[in-house]
């Protein structure tokens, strides 16, 4: 058995081989004379105000590099040409503003963004005489306004019985895109159908985002966890925002008067256990002030029945 396994393998080895050998040592049109991008990087998404830098690899291939373009929308913002001088030039376009302190034949770096930075950015690699080849990609780019506000939750009461509605909305912070928001029930992603959507709500001038969710449920018992429910929302924007908050809801169960009682008396004797030792002393020392006081009546009262008798006795005698 194990030798025709063996032998088996030994087929397969070399006939996985074959594409590869074929495509390392055939000669086709991808070893021919080409630039070559190697890993163009135009962010998805960029933060308002921050600074993003774009980069665009290439490898000549035994050419000789006649010029770097780059294009927003169509429109040319910067070039670099080995021959020129200066090498680097760059050309005003809406919402872009290049650092030429950071930017070279490979990248660029566009300093603090605008809403009209977002955009399609290509790049255009090209080569010198005879071959002229010129080779391009592009990737588009979203600036994000991060909310001014983490997600609140509103509408909660602090403690549920069992069958009470839990009503809550979640609002995130006002931006743009609007975040997305999710509802988790003891960290657990809800069931779209206890959702309750509103429309997205768009502030005036600055053209803002906010979103609410709701959230609507009857509560069971199998919501709460040792007597607590936690309720979270979560804010998303894409890959660039993830903020959430999150309410702990108590089980508010309807108790008997010998119940409250209990727990009262095991809560006081919780909140002095920290200092038990001088619970105790104080508890002797207030036995003993209780006695004293005891004995001082006990003379009074002999004092004052003496007393009586005396006045008794004296007025007898009168
Ligand atoms: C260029 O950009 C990089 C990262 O984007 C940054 O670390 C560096 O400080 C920048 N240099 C200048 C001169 O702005
Ligand atoms: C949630 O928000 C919506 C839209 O503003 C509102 O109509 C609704 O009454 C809110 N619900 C709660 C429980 O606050």
């Amino acid at each position: 058995m194990v030798v025709v396994a063996v032998a088996g393998h030994e087929m397969w080895i070399p006939l996985l081989l074959l594409p590869w050998l074929w495509l390392t040592f055939v000669p086709g049109p991808h070893v021919a004379h080409a630039i070559k991008l190697t890993g163009l990087r135009v962010p998805k998404y960029a933060i308002l105000g921050q600074s993003v830098r774009l980069e665009c690899p290439y490898e000549m291939e035994g050419d000789e590099l006649y010029s770097v373009r780059w294009y927003k929308d169509g429109n040319e913002f910067y070039r670099f040409v080995p021959r020129d001088k200066p090498e680097m030039q760059v050309f005003p376009q809406r919402g872009v503003s290049v650092n030429v302190h950071n930017s070279s034949n490979n990248h660029v770096t566009l300093e603090t963004v605008k809403l009209s930075t977002s955009g399609k950015y290509l790049c255009e690699v090209s080569a010198e005489a005879p071959d002229f080849q010129t080779v391009s990609q592009h990737g588009e780019m979203v600036v994000v306004v991060l909310p001014d506000e983490d997600p609140i939750i509103t509408g909660g009461k602090a403690r549920y019985q069992i069958n009470d509605y839990v009503r809550v909305n979640c609002t995130s912070g006002r931006a743009r895109p609007a975040a997305q928001l999710a509802w988790y029930i003891n960290s657990e992603l809800v069931d779209p159908a206890l959702l309750r959507r509103y429309p997205t709500i768009v502030s005036f001038p600055d053209q803002l985002e906010t979103s609410i969710l709701g959230l609507e449920f009857r509560v069971k018992q199998k919501h709460f966890r040792r007597g607590d429910m936690k309720l979270k929302c979560l804010a998303t924007i894409h890959n660039v925002y993830w903020k959430s908050n999150e309410e702990s809801v108590e089980n508010d169960k309807p108790q008997k008067a010998p119940i409250l009682e209990s727990r009262k008396s095991g809560l006081s004797s919780s909140s002095s256990s920290s200092s038990s030792s001088v619970t105790r002393a104080d508890r002797v020392h207030a036995g003993n002030g209780a006695t004293g006081v005891h004995q001082d009546l006990d003379r009074i009262l002999l004092l004052l029945c003496a007393l009586f008798s005396l006045v008794l006795v004296t007025s007898h005698h009168r």
